[in-house]
Order: structure tokens, then C-alpha cells, then sequence
């Protein structure tokens, strides 16, 4: 059984807004919501399993599948929108044959939208296992992929290319 944050429930806590600190809390624990926690929450409340589903799917910060090795955060605020964010985002879901709920078929790879991720001066900007890629095009983004899904072994060879290529972004 899933360890449902009990210190934070209280007699109430089946509506919306007091269901959403659970989930959190949840989430930041196991990294995605279970079938099992979502179940162990739901009895724990005393509350349909489907009302604690309607409220975390109504939101797009809640996850249902575990993250994959590698983590894509694909801004989509405002600057890197308008610099064609969309366009690498549909890159990466024919390229990755992303499934709904967002990791890559081969589950390697998580790919999320993100809110502006705060490196708008090189939009559009991406996050890569938490490092920052800016100005980027499908060409570079395909450059990314490559190393990142190149077979162990081809390392060496990986990081000088990449470093002559990848559009790394230094924030300061
Ligand atoms: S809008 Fe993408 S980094 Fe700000």
C-alpha cells in the first residue's frame, strides 16, 4: 500500500482544491501518480477512485506513468511560442512516437510542456536533464536525440561532436 500523506487529510479533503496538495505530495514522493496510490488515496478519503481521477487529470502537472531516463521540458510560454516551440514539440512526438502519456514507445525518454522555464533570450529553449538548450531548431533538437539514444560505447565520439554542435545555453 501506498503511503498516502495522512498528516495532510482532513474530514473535507475530497474537494477539488484539498485533493490537489495530496496529489502533489504524491507525485514529488514517487515522481508519478500510481494506480496503487490513486487507489490507497481514494480509500483513504472515503471517495470514488474516479472523482480522485477527475480531479488529477483535469490538471497537466500530474503524471500517470513513471519519467523515462532522460527528461525533455519543451517550453511553450510565450517567447519560445512564438520562436516555433510548437514545431519542436510535434518533432519530438513523430520522432519519439510519443504515447499520451508522454514518454517515448521505447519508455526511455519523458517528454513534458513546461511553462516559461525562464531562458527567454534564447528562445525557444528546451531542458535536458535539467540543462538548458536555446536557440533551437529541429536540426539541433535531432542533434540532442542522437546523443542521448546513441548505444553506450559511442561516448567518446559522442562529446566532441556534440560539443562542437549542441546549442548549450549559459543563462548568465
Ligand atoms: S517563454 Fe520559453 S523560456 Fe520563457
Amino acid at each position: 500500500m501506498t503511503n498516502v500523506p495522512t498528516t495532510l487529510i482532513r474530514p473535507s479533503d475530497s474537494s477539488r482544491d484539498q485533493l490537489i496538495p495530496l496529489l502533489q505530495e504524491i507525485q514529488t514522493r514517487e515522481g508519478y501518480l500510481s494506480q496503487t496510490a490513486m487507489s490507497d488515496l481514494a480509500a483513504s478519503l472515503d471517495t470514488p477512485v474516479a472523482s480522485i481521477y477527475g480531479v488529477a487529470t483535469f490538471y497537466n502537472q500530474f503524471r500517470f506513468a513513471p519519467l523515462g531516463e532522460h527528461v525533455i521540458e519543451v517550453c511553450r510560454g510565450t517567447a519560445c511560442h512564438v520562436k516555433q516551440s510548437l514545431a519542436l514539440h510535434q518533432h519530438l512526438q513523430r520522432r519519439l512516437k510519443l504515447r499520451p502519456d508522454g514518454n517515448s514507445a521505447d519508455g526511455r525518454i519523458s517528454v513534458l510542456t513546461v511553462a516559461c522555464i525562464g531562458a527567454c533570450s534564447i528562445a525557444p529553449a528546451i531542458k535536458l536533464d535539467g540543462e538548458f538548450y536555446g536557440h533551437l531548431t529541429v536540426e539541433k533538437l535531432d542533434a540532442l536525440l542522437d546523443e542521448i539514444t546513441r548505444p553506450a560505447g559511442d561516448s567518446d565520439k559522442t562529446a566532441k561532436e556534440a560539443e562542437a554542435t549542441l546549442p548549450k545555453a549559459s543563462l548568465s
